[in-house]
């Protein structure tokens, strides 16, 4: 049996063995949302028949087991791109570059786990843990599946089912968590709220991002900018691959002054036109590298590419990089990083086996390094009072509150909407990013999907893409990366809920009430759009629409009820759902303020828009407000209301214009 305490409603903790003192809460600094948490309904320990126990605990592992039900469908365990229900799979999950097997490595994989019966599990740890998901049959289980004869037997399975999960850590000891529902969103939640809430990213990373060849200088971004703003594609984000370090892999840190002579200016210019700048860089120092000499006695045993890997759990460590980058970066303007390469093979990385000067393990240190990198960089934005949002190759247990969105080298159209899907199950965000694409066709369906996750990038490091690289779809394209931009007063608010009530923005259908398919192609943009990407090839395709009428977001036609359903599109359009009663906040086509829409029949739709000043803290500190629009009648004769707080942040709201989408609405 296993002891456990509840530390908030619905959250119990309970530590077996001897835990370690280094762990990835911890080192996020994770501190609950006690609001939220208190806001949710409350709910009885999950576990109401058979108990989770322990297997064995030994100087070297420590074996927990939780039991399953027979239809009882498992999902999270952190990003994974070829499925959403786990069960039935063995993985071993160590964070790496992904190798395109669900096998357990991956950017961002981690022993956190969402069961559809209404509750979540998580370890707590930064070794490498293993999950037998349904799969280890015990001889002790009274209940397990009897042997069966192969040669006569054709029920003969290779995978006879178990009836729980099993998760072993190679420790002494394990601090494991339980939340509970009722249903699998509220357990998320919980989850997300116990780690300080989902990230509430600044305003303009909810725009475009666009990265530009690694080698390009400050004159060439300039005139890509101009291009941007001459063909009217709208851009917010301009990110700077490799090129601009005077040498990289390993990293300086330091300004190419050949490539960008004056950075500051550089910087300047961009922010003058609402650009803000992103900087790639890994976490391997060049001996180049003005802060080597301070960073090398607190650096690892061993090198990547030539440079020394820093033990950034080290104070010390944390500030000097901090400081340069504070220097070199933040103080002129830039915006925030792309953390590359912080996750890594087994060839090129450091071995598990190296030492750091903290004591920590080579494998713990590869678990947290993306959160290592993602918390120093964070902070040196948070130190200025300006919100950062960024990408990086590796995250861990504990992120939702960290400002940054995972992406890969792996790059299948298919299992990036997966990818997107599995990632809202674990506090993680995807950038499904764009790079190139066999022809137009494919080129129109990946930027749909792109402009309708939670970072809409074209990476063109490599391929030198634009937006407009193919002609016979520009405006296409360009209309898609408008409505994206027409859709931030949405998508925002849908963040804010994140971080306040920690409901993922981005979230597989399977969360939703009556969607039992495990579509891992649909998935659901804030409380009320159902985006149904199209891939290469189709021009309809099955969409599942949870429990509900739903209607079409671009005509405001029923599409269809709860259920499965054919849906077409033609090549210009991403099929986009609205749930009835769905009120959508946009921003006007050629204006400041807000067009809200209102699809469906319900005879009542109300919905809480989120407002602050976009950029800053000044949020934590209770500068914000939500503001209440309703709307009740039908098509011919309804009324609009906006109860507007009576702060002086209610400027957006102001000149808002009202759509009945549904005629007979
Ligand atoms: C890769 C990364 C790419 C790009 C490239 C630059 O590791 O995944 O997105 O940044 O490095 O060299």
């Amino acid at each position: 049996m296993i002891d456990w305490t509840e530390l908030h409603p619905g959250v119990w903790r309970a530590r077996v063995g001897a835990s370690s003192s280094f762990t990835p809460l911890d080192l996020v600094g994770a501190t609950p949302r006690e609001d939220g948490l208190a806001e949710l309904r409350g709910a009885p320990f999950p576990f109401a028949g058979p108990s989770p126990s322990v297997i064995g605990v030994t100087e070297c592992c420590t074996a927990l087991r939780f039991p399953l039900a027979p239809e009882e469908r498992i999902y999270g365990f952190g990003l994974h791109f070829n499925r959403l229900n786990h069960r039935g799979n063995v993985m071993r999950l160590q964070v790496d570059h992904y190798g395109g097997r669900d096998d357990g490595r991956s950017h961002a994989s981690m022993p956190f786990y969402v069961s559809s019966d209404g509750y979540a599990v998580l370890l707590n740890t930064a070794r490498v843990a293993t999950a037998h998901i349904g799969t280890s049959v015990r001889k002790d289980d009274p209940d397990r599946p009897p042997s069966r004869d192969r040669n006569t037997d054709r029920e003969w399975d290779a995978l006879p089912p178990a009836d729980a999960v099993e998760m072993a850590v190679p420790a002494g000891g394990v601090e494991a968590f339980v939340f509970a529902g009722p249903t699998a969103l509220d357990a998320v939640r919980r989850y997300n709220l116990f780690c300080g809430g989902g990230v509430l990213p600044p305003r303009w990373a909810l725009g475009f991002w666009h990265r530009v060849p690694t080698l390009y200088t400050d004159e060439q971004i300039d005139a890509e900018v101009a291009e941007f703003e001459a063909r009217g594609y709208p851009l917010q984000v301009v990110g700077l691959e490799p090129g601009w370090h005077s040498k990289a892999y390993p990293c300086t840190y330091e300004w190419d002054a050949s490539r960008f002579p004056e950075p500051g200016a550089f910087v300047d210019r961009m922010t003058d036109k609402g650009i803000r700048v992103n900087l790639w860089e890994n976490a391997y120092v060049s001996p180049d590298a003005p802060i080597h000499d301070a960073l090398e006695p607190l650096s690892g045993s061993h090198m990547v590419w030539g440079g020394i890997v820093p033990d950034y759990t080290l104070p010390e460590a944390r500030g000097i990089l901090a400081g340069q980058h504070r220097r070199e970066h933040a103080d002129i303007g830039v915006s925030g990083y792309k953390l590359d390469e912080c996750d890594g093979h087994d060839h090129w990385l450091w071995p598990a086996h190296a030492t750091f000067p903290s004591g920590h393990t080579g494998e713990e240190m590869r678990q947290t390094y993306g959160l290592q990198l993602q918390t120093l960089t964070d902070g040196v934005f948070r130190d200025a009072g300006q919100r950062t949002f960024g990408l990086t190759r590796a995250s861990y247990t504990g992120a939702s509150s960290l400002p940054y969105a995972l992406y890969s080298d792996y790059y299948d159209h298919r299992a990036f909407v997966t990818a997107l899907c599995n990632c809202g199950f674990s506090g993680l965000l995807w950038s499904p990013e764009i790079r190139s694409a066999g022809d137009a066709e494919e080129w129109a369906r990946r930027m749909q999907t792109v402009c309708f996750s939670p970072v809409a990038m074209l990476n063109a490091w490599a391929s030198g893409t634009k937006p407009w690289s193919y002609p016979e779809i520009e405006d296409a394209i360009r209309e898609v990366m408008r409505l994206r931009i027409r859709l931030i007063p949405y998508l925002y608010t849908a963040f804010a809920r994140y971080h306040f009530d920690g409901t993922p923005p981005f979230r597989s259908t399977v969360l939703e009430e009556g969607d039992v398919s495990d579509r891992s192609d649909q998935y659901m943009m804030g409380d009320s759009l159902l985006v149904a990407p199209l891939f290469r090839g189709e021009t309809e395709r099955e969409v599942e629409f949870p429990t509900g009428s739903w209607y079409d977001f671009y005509t405001g036609e029923h599409a269809g009820d709860g259920g499965a359903h054919t849906v077409s599109a033609p090549l210009e359009r991403i099929p986009l759902f609205v749930r009835d009663g769905g009120l959508i906040p946009m921003a006007q086509d050629d204006g400041d303020g807000l067009d809200i829409r209102y699809y469906g029949t319900a005879p009542h739709a109300s919905y809480r828009y989120y407002m602050d000043d976009g950029e800053t803290y000044a949020y934590e500190r209770g500068e914000y407000a939500w503001a209440t629009l309703e709307a009740t009648g039908d098509a011919n004769d309804f009324t609009a209301t906006v109860v507007a707080p009576p702060s002086g942040q209610a400027d957006d709201l102001r000149g808002a214009v009202w759509h009945m989408m549904t005629s007979g609405g």
